[in-house]
């Protein structure tokens, strides 16, 4: 694997290639999930480029910014095992360098709600940096992880917005623990025992799945924070039933239209984020 540190050295490498890219950015701390990303895309591709950087400007709390696990030796050595062809491994200074004006993304009603409601500024930092990253790439396909689903919403309104589509999105399927336990790499930061109790947010994505048709969504979802609470959750975020296609919430089912159950709560000073696709698949 090349592993590459400045954006001229990969971009001016991959000209040189002239083949199909596939890219998987990340922000390290690899696991299971991230690999299956790497897999597809070698699948579908002639070159993979996977880029690690903890990208400063999406982390509205500069404590998580600052916990956020680092790996790098480790992550290597899995790209290595996977057969990724390239690593991109840039700097802050790199990717943001000094008086560099901000580009201010349109996203509208998507960074309003949840992630971007209680997050504030998020999207635009995940905006600057994956902007920057295709620019740099130009990949043909970009593979992302469907855990973060209003990522792959705003990253796929980004695309069109500034590459006239050019660019194919590749949502994947959340990887899971045995246990039903979204791979994340905040997972890294649970007690054994937070770990366990974190259970109770898949299995309350499937409780929701197995009741929606029949119930009322925002007594559904009023049930749901209670038990979550009761399981060991410090504080919920949301647990919200919204439209799949536009994020927009919904009062009760309608089989005509499809659904996405998606939940953020802390558990042990850790946020972790889930969600289920209820009558759809990606
Ligand atoms: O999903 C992530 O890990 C990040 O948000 C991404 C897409 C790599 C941008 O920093």
């Amino acid at each position: 694997m090349i592993i590459c540190t400045k954006k001229k050295k990969l971009a001016d490498l991959l000209f040189k290639k002239n083949a199909s890219v596939g890219f998987v950015p990340t922000m390290g701390a690899l696991h299971e999930g991230h690999l299956s990303l790497i897999e597809k895309s070698k699948q579908d591709n002639a070159i993979t480029v996977c880029s690690i950087f903890v990208n400063p400007t999406q982390f509205n709390d500069k404590a998580d910014f600052e916990k956020y696990p680092r790996t790098t030796e480790q992550d290597i050595l899995l790209l290595n095992k996977a057969d990724c062809d390239i690593l991109f491994l840039p700097d802050a200074e790199e990717m943001y360098p000094a008086h560099e004006p901000v580009k201010v993304y349109e996203l509208n009603y998507l960074e309003q709600v949840l992630e971007g409601k209680y997050r504030p500024g998020h999207f635009q930092g995940v905006c600057r940096i994956v902007d920057k990253l295709l620019q740099i790439v130009q990949p043909g396909k970009l593979y992302l992880g469907q855990k973060d689903y209003q990522q792959c919403m705003v990253i796929k309104k980004l695309i069109q917005d500034h590459f006239s589509g050019s660019i194919e999105l590749v949502i994947c399927t959340t990887l899971r623990e045995p246990s039903g336990l979204a791979m994340s790499s905040r997972n890294m930061r649970l007690s054994k025992d937070a770990r366990q109790k974190a259970v109770a947010i898949f299995n309350s994505l499937q409780q929701i799945q197995n009741h929606i048709q029949h119930t009322a969504f925002a007594s559904l979802e009023e049930t749901i924070v209670k038990s979550l609470l009761q399981s060991g959750f410090d504080k919920i975020d949301y647990v919200v039933i919204a439209n799949a296609e536009n994020l927009r919430e919904e009062l009760h089912f309608n089989p005509q239209k499809k659904y996405v159950a998606l939940i953020a709560a802390f558990i042990n000073g850790v946020r972790l984020i889930d969600n289920l696709l209820l009558n759809t698949e990606v």
